[in-house]
Parts: C-alpha cells; sequence; structure tokens
C-alpha cells in the first residue's frame, strides 16, 4: 500500500469514528483544511520535476476525491441519524383520544351580578364601575369616616405600597362604597354648568357593582368579594323609598312574594339613620330565618356635601350589599370559597 493510500484509509477510519457533524468537520479539517494532511502533499508536488508532478499529482487527485467522497457519505449518515432521532423524539401517538375544548360559561358571582343589574335597571337605576385601588380620600374620609376615628377599624383593609397624592397610601377598596362619591361628583361636574338658578339638579339612581377587598377569610368570608353599592338622591327620596326599592327587589331577585324584609338600627359612619337588612323566606329550606343582606342608610350630611350638593336641599339612601351572599342564597351553596377555588366541578353546574 502506498502512503496516499494509507492517508485514504485512515481519513475512511476517521470520518467513521466521529458521532456527530462537529467531530467530522474537525477531521475533515486534518485532510483537506490548509494545513491538512492531503494539503500538504499538494503543497509538496512544487518541488517535483515536471513529469514526476503530473503523475504525482493525478494521484494525489484521486486520493482527495476518495477522501471527499467518505466525508459527504458520512456527512449525509450523520444528518439522516439526527433526522431519525427528532423524529422518534417527536412521535405522534395517533391512537390518543382528541382534547375536547370545553365550552366556557358564566362564573355563578357574575350571573348574579347580571341579575342585580337588570332588576335595578328596570327601575330606572344607571351602573358604574370604578377603581379597585382606591385613594385614602374616597375609601374613608370622604364617607365621614375621618383619620384615626374608630370606625375605620370596622374594616381590616389591604394597602398598596404607593402613595396618593395626599400622601396616604392606596388601598384595596374595602367596599364599593368610594362609588357613591366618584359617582356623585362626575354627575354633579356634568350638569351643574348647564343648570339655571334654583334648578334642582336631576336625581342621582345609581348602582356600582365590583370587586373589594379585606383580611378576612372563612366559610362565609373571602379576601376578594363583591358587593354592590347603591345610591339614589334627589329633593324628596326617603326610607320609605328604600324599603319599597329592596322590597322590589329581593322578591324579583329570589322570584318569590313569600319574603319579608325588615330594618335593623345600625352604624355607618356615611349614613345617619343607619340599618342593615334582612329578609326572611315564609316557605323553603330557609322558612322563617332571619338572613342579612345588606347596610344601609340615609346618606350623611357630610357625605352629600363631599358630592358637591346641599344637605340642605338634598338627601336621599345609600346601600351596599353582597352579592356572594345572595349568590349562595340563591344556589344553596355552603362555602363562599367555593366560588373562588376555580374548581370546574364546582363551577361547572352553574352553566
Ligand atoms: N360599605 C358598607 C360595608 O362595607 C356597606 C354599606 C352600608 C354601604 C351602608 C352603604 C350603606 O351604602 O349605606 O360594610
Amino acid at each position: 500500500m502506498n502512503d496516499l493510500d494509507q492517508l485514504v484509509q485512515d481519513a475512511q477510519a476517521e470520518f467513521a469514528q466521529a458521532s456527530a457533524p462537529a467531530d467530522l468537520e474537525n477531521a475533515k479539517a486534518r485532510y483537506l483544511g490548509k494545513s491538512g494532511k492531503l494539503t500538504e502533499q499538494l503543497k509538496a508536488l512544487g518541488a517535483l520535476a515536471v513529469d514526476e508532478k503530473k503523475a504525482r499529482g493525478a494521484l494525489i487527485n484521486a486520493a482527495k476525491q476518495q477522501v471527499e467522497v467518505a466525508l459527504n457519505a458520512r456527512r449525509q449518515a450523520l444528518a439522516d441519524a439526527e433526522l431519525e432521532a427528532q423524529l422518534r423524539a417527536e412521535a405522534l401517538d395517533v391512537s390518543l383520544p382528541g382534547r375536547q375544548r370545553g365550552s366556557g360559561a358564566l362564573h355563578p358571582v357574575s350571573i348574579t351580578l347580571e341579575r342585580i343589574e337588570g332588576i335595578f335597571a328596570s327601575m330606572g337605576f344607571d351602573v358604574a364601575e370604578g377603581p379597585e385601588i382606591e385613594t385614602d380620600w374616597y375609601s374613608f374620609t370622604a364617607l365621614n369616616n375621618p383619620e384615626n376615628h374608630p370606625a375605620r377599624s370596622m374594616q381590616d383593609t389591604f394597602y398598596v405600597d404607593v402613595k396618593d397624592a395626599d400622601g396616604k397610601w392606596f388601598n384595596l377598596r374595602p367596599h364599593t362604597s368610594p362609588m357613591q362619591v366618584r359617582y356623585a361628583k362626575a354627575h354633579v361636574a356634568k350638569h351643574a354648568a348647564g343648570m339655571a338658578k334654583g334648578e334642582a339638579m336631576p336625581e342621582i339612581r345609581v348602582i356600582a357593582p365590583g370587586r373589594t377587598y379585606r383580611v378576612d377569610s372563612d366559610a362565609t368570608h373571602s379576601p376578594m368579594f363583591h358587593q354592590c353599592e347603591g345610591l339614589w338622591i334627589g329633593e324628596n327620596v326617603s326610607f320609605k323609598d328604600l324599603k319599597a326599592v329592596f322590597t322590589d327587589f329581593f322578591r324579583t331577585f329570589f322570584e318569590t312574594n313569600d319574603l319579608r324584609l325588615r330594618f335593623r338600627p345600625s352604624f355607618f359612619p356615611f349614613t345617619e339613620p343607619s340599618a342593615e337588612v334582612d329578609i326572611a323566606f315564609s316557605s323553603g329550606p330557609l322558612k322563617d330565618r332571619w338572613l342579612e343582606v345588606a347596610g344601609s342608610g340615609q346618606v350623611h350630611p357630610n357625605v352629600v356635601r363631599n358630592f358637591g350638593l346641599d344637605p340642605e336641599r338634598y338627601i336621599g339612601f345609600a346601600f351596599g350589599m353582597g352579592p356572594d351572599r345572595l349568590a349562595m342564597l340563591r344556589y344553596g351553596a355552603s362555602d363562599l370559597r367555593q366560588f373562588f377555588d376555580g374548581d370546574l366541578r364546582f363551577l361547572s353546574q352553574f352553566k
């Protein structure tokens, strides 16, 4: 065997050993690279006599061709192996059952909120939404709940690590009551300019449903829960109207006239007098049990003033109820937290 045959054989052996494309390219460089073994042979031709050069050149070229053939064959083999491995890794088991696309549905609390909105809209109430991250003024001070007043501790509030324009921490609103002030102020701003002197402001009649937050968690409390605020302000709106609105609302909501209502004296800083509202069914599984469903009262003069209205002229009532509670009653759910666990076995029952 001459030296070139040996060289070809060595190259073939090295290529065969390369198990990855990078190894193969390194082996190639050792033969065909700038200072590869075959390249060196070609360079050495220069030193030979003319006729020797011709014969030797032909031999070297033949050897080079053999090396190139071996290289290309190995390249192809490695590429095939790689593709093979990839196909195996991405194998598709066509016998697996297909994934079904589930059909979504409204959350029971959303269904309840829509129901509440629909009923109040039919009684002429507007529906408003507002921010869940609130300033101290809207959540408390504007609602006659001054700084350092013990009434503030009625709510265990979440605070946000950012201060508002008054230098107070923003809070996750503990109730929807700030919306009374936000909506009323906007209402006054909208109508004040176009009103003749002495002309009465159009009535404010609004509900504001939404998420609220408190540091609270047990079977009937969740740190995130819902409230629906209500406000009706005019020149001649009284507790009598509140009772009528509530009676109509609850009878429509629960689809029964077999339902009584009572007002229990209570305290809220933003209303005076204040009352807690209870309902009782006259039949069914909850027969004759008084269930607390809302807080309410006549809006405090200080709050009416913060609306931008004269409390000597404008009066009315506000209320705040818990839609989660109403959903629990309507659906007979026993643990409020189930609504927010995201367990489809529970939620899909409300489709
Ligand atoms: N904001 C009160 C709470 O979170 C509920 C409430 C009570 C709202 C009386 C009112 C009201 O508008 O008049 O417990």
